[in-house]
């Protein structure tokens, strides 16, 4: 096990379309491997299967390349030769495997030999087998992992399979004696003979492999060539601190919550068991703490480990390494049990894994404090971002549609999202129900119906993650531009708008009905039956789910967004049904909201800082009336004690629509409060992530929830588009769409002398950067050719620009304005 060879892209010829795809594979048979006995969840070992093939020099020589095509029920690592292939982690990555399953295409030219050559397949449970979500139940997808490959030479003489997974093929469990995404994963390295990844080793532990046949395996038309970037390691962190908190005991602080692994390259003498622990916050005893991400069963409350728990056992050979590549963890801290005396750990390292998404955009300030919230934000991004969109890389690591919703514009202006985003968008359309119902994770092991766990089965199709079928659509139309995809989105988004229209159309909630024994005209389209998280983790407010709690206020709100969304989305196409058909729900939602919720002065009946957020975010308060909603927003925010008080689904929205309605000040000192709750507050307690609980450390140093959920990281995206100012226009036209149209509008406060954003487009770069100085604001604005910027000044001057490098200035004295500082 040498280096990794190449990673090949796909070619028009090889690998683009799924049916080159499936064609190259057609002559392998799907294999699993003798599995006699299944071993509990989680303690299911990794298999290798196997098989020695003779490649002809001729055919060899004749060859342009050789493509090996893989793909698994569970997750590969592939060898030819004892070289590892390619450089993916997690394949063949997670999706909606009824309906798609991906199939990596590695060049391996360079790996063949002329005579013998050993192709090995290190097979585990992965996503679709082993352990998932906040139940981790597991056998999601099925009970049997399986293999199908082929290496397939391509020359003059035309294509020719030199080897294919078939019932030649040998397997056999070996050193991982467990292998868990959630679990973890061990190793015994005394049972590795590398032998075998040539072809040797002794005979004795092999067995034939199976055939793998099922109607899921004989379903071919799922098979889809790799999309978008894989999922590689791309970062190492060496430990800060090491303490000692017992004897035997190690605790490494790589001073960064991350998703990833630890590499350990000093295992002590044969026969040493070392046990890491991966988590994420420290106990007063200085031991890593991992109660805090317990999930629970939810018919019974039972507590569920944390798991995250990785062990090898050294063969003591020299140069042994331990690197569970069949797992990942979220942690910063990783306790090392089981150390011999002497034992050096100076070279572990943290291995940061996620899809490797190209970095887009930058923002920097001349407030340090505001530099490392982004930062910490694209770090939350990144311990999310593993194949799929994640809630969070510890207990769920789960696909969560509102998750996704909240954050995905946020995400497109950090690093490239679309193709990421687009293969979710296809898993959410496959795992659709057939009423129209969105799951709350995508993909859902359970597919597009229900689980048939209560808890599941009923929070399906709540507002605010649903609507993920819509808004994330949307996003990706708004930064990339882009119509390719959208006729395949755009189905699904109304399915969804037209369940949620059905949904308010039918029922009325109980309490509604009592108060109103006959229904109100606008009450057609008042979204308030059916389960709802509603705002979700407000501050002080804990997670405590209610089927029977009444969020209309909440749903009817997306209700109005999903369906303008998806009209416009639809009229890009030139869909003139599906656009007037939305339009009219998304007019009927308002009208709806406005009626029930809303007065006359322009008071929300249902006061929260989210409800007036959301209100103003989504246009849903008439133009004469925005003054007043806002101004008492900004009321109750100061009622808070001049603190933020929305939760999982507006707190992206506040500070824009603060600053866009005339309370910037506010807006700023949100942004730079540090109490609690509050972002900088967070990184005063010494977050490197973005906690799920406003006080996910408590002020007691308690800790609650996950330290690594990004939602309320959207707030990086007013440091982008207020703050350094560059913005994508509320509805771009076709022409618009992908930053061909821009709004550069900057909101500066009085305690910066400056800020930049640099964002690399489909159109090219643009880069908005301003400074104050003696009382005088100069901005400089890059275009790339063919882009429009409409320009608004801080001093209420306008002017539009186009490709090219401007320099603007104006006078600028904001109150309170401390020259120099910052
Ligand atoms: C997850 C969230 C998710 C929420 C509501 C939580 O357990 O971690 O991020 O969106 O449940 O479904």
């Amino acid at each position: 096990m040498t280096a990794p060879a190449r990673w090949a892209p796909g070619t028009p010829d090889d690998a683009e379309s799924g049916s080159s795809t499936r064609s190259a594979l057609r002559n392998a048979r799907w294999i699993r491997p003798a599995e006699p006995r299944v071993a509990p969840p989680g303690q299911r070992p990794a298999h290798l299967l196997r098989r020695t093939f003779a490649v002809d020099e001729q055919h060899l020589a004749g060859s342009a390349r050789v493509l090996a095509h893989v793909t698994a029920h569970g997750v590969y690592e592939f060898f030819l030769n004892g070289v590892r292939v390619g450089d993916e982690e997690l394949t063949p990555g997670f999706t909606a495997y009824r309906e798609r399953l991906q199939v990596q295409s590695f060049d391996v030219t360079d790996l063949l030999v002329p005579g013998v050559n050993t192709a090995v397949a290190l097979l585990s449970d992965g996503w679709f087998r082993g352990r998932h979500g906040f139940e981790r139940r597991a056998d999601g997808f099925g009970t049997r992992t399986g293999l199908l490959a082929a290496l397939v030479a391509t020359g003059p003489a035309g294509r020719r399979t030199l080897v294919a997974t078939d019932d030649r093929w040998l397997s056999r469990s070996g050193h991982v004696t467990r292998a868990d995404l959630m679990d973890g994963q061990a190793v015994d390295l005394r049972l590795l003979d590398t032998a075998w990844f040539t072809g040797g080793g002794e005979p004795a532990g092999w067995a034939p492999v199976l055939p793998a046949e099922d109607a899921l395996t004989a379903d071919r038309d799922r098979l889809v060539p790799a999309e978008g970037p894989p999922v590689r390691r791309v970062e190492e962190l060496a430990p800060r601190a090491v303490t000692r908190p017992r004897p035997g005991s190690a605790v490494l602080d790589f001073g960064q919550n991350v998703n990833g692994w630890v590499r350990l390259s000093e295992l002590g003498p044969a026969g040493t068991h070392l046990t890491l622990t991966h988590g994420e916050s420290l106990g007063a005893d200085g031991q890593v703490d991992t109660d805090h991400l317990r999930a629970f069963v939810f018919a019974t409350g039972e507590r569920l480990p944390a798991g995250q728990v990785d062990e090898v056992v050294s063969a003591g050979r020299p140069g042994e390494v331990f690197e569970p590549r069949h797992t990942t963890h979220g942690f910063r801290y990783a306790q090392v049990d089981g150390l011999p005396e002497g034992l050096d750990l100076s070279g572990a390292r943290a291995v940061v894994v996620h899809s490797d998404l190209p970095r887009t955009g930058e923002f920097a300030c001349s407030d340090e404090r505001l530099n490392r919230l982004h930062e910490v934000v694209r770090w939350s991004f990144r311990g999310n971002a593993c194949a799929v969109p994640t809630d969070c890389p510890q207990r769920e690591r789960s696909g969560f549609t509102g998750d996704w919703q909240v954050f995905v514009a946020t995400a497109a202006l950090l690093h490239d999202v679309q193709v990421f985003s687009e293969r979710w968008l296809r898993d959410l359309a496959a795992d659709q129900w057939a009423d129209g119902r969105i799951p709350t994770v995508v993909p859902n092991p359970a597919g597009n119906r229900p689980s048939g766990v209560a808890f599941e089965d009923a929070s399906a199709g709540s507002a605010g993650w649903g609507d993920a079928a819509a808004i994330v659509p949307w996003e990706l139309w708004r930064a990339y531009g882009d119509t390719g995809s959208l006729a395949e989105q755009v189905p699904a988004a109304l399915r969804w708008v037209e369940y949620a229209a059905s949904c308010a159309e039918r029922a009325r909630h109980p309490e509604r009905a009592a108060r109103r024994p006959v229904p109100a005209p606008h009450e057609r389209y008042l979204w308030d039956t059916g389960f709802h998280f509603g705002e979700w983790l407000e501050p002080g407010v804990p997670p405590r789910p209610d089927p029977t709690a009444d969020h209309g206020v909440v749903a009817t709100a997306y209700l109005h967004r999903s369906a303008l969304l998806t009209a416009r989305l639809a009229a890009a196409l030139g869909w003139h049904d599906v656009h007037e058909r939305c339009s009219a729900i998304a007019a009927g939602a308002r009208d709806a909201w406005q009626r029930e919720y809303l007065t006359p002065g322009g008071r929300i009946t249902e006061e929260s800082q989210a409800n007036y957020v959301r209100a103003l975010a989504f246009g849903l308060v008439p133009r004469e009336l925005r003054t007043a909603a806002a101004d008492r927003l900004a009321e109750l925010v100061r009622q808070a004690g001049g603190h933020l008080g929305t939760g999982f689904l507006a707190t992206g929205a506040l500070l824009p629509v603060l600053a866009d309605t005339g309370h910037a000040d506010l807006a700023h000192e949100l942004l730079l409060d540090e109490g609690n709750p509050s972002w900088l507050g967070m990184l005063a307690a010494g977050a490197t992530t973005v906690w799920e609980w406003w006080d996910g450390v408590g002020v007691d140093g308690g800790v609650r929830g996950s330290l690594n959920h990004y939602s309320k990281g959207a707030v990086a995206s007013f440091l982008h588009t207020h703050v350094a100012g560059l913005r994508l226009p509320e509805d771009p036209g076709p022409a618009e769409a992908g930053y061909r149209r821009v709004r550069i509008a900057p909101v500066p406060s009085a305690h910066l002398t400056w800020a930049r954003t640099v964002q690399d487009t489909r159109a090219g770069r643009l880069e908005v950067g301003w400074e104050v100085a003696d009382g005088v604001l100069t901005l400089d604005v890059t275009l790339p050719c063919g882009t429009v910027a409409d320009v608004e000044l801080p001093d209420g001057t306008a002017r539009r620009l186009d490709g090219g490098s401007h320099r603007l200035r104006c006078a600028h004295r904001p109150p309170g304005a401390l020259a120099g500082r910052g």
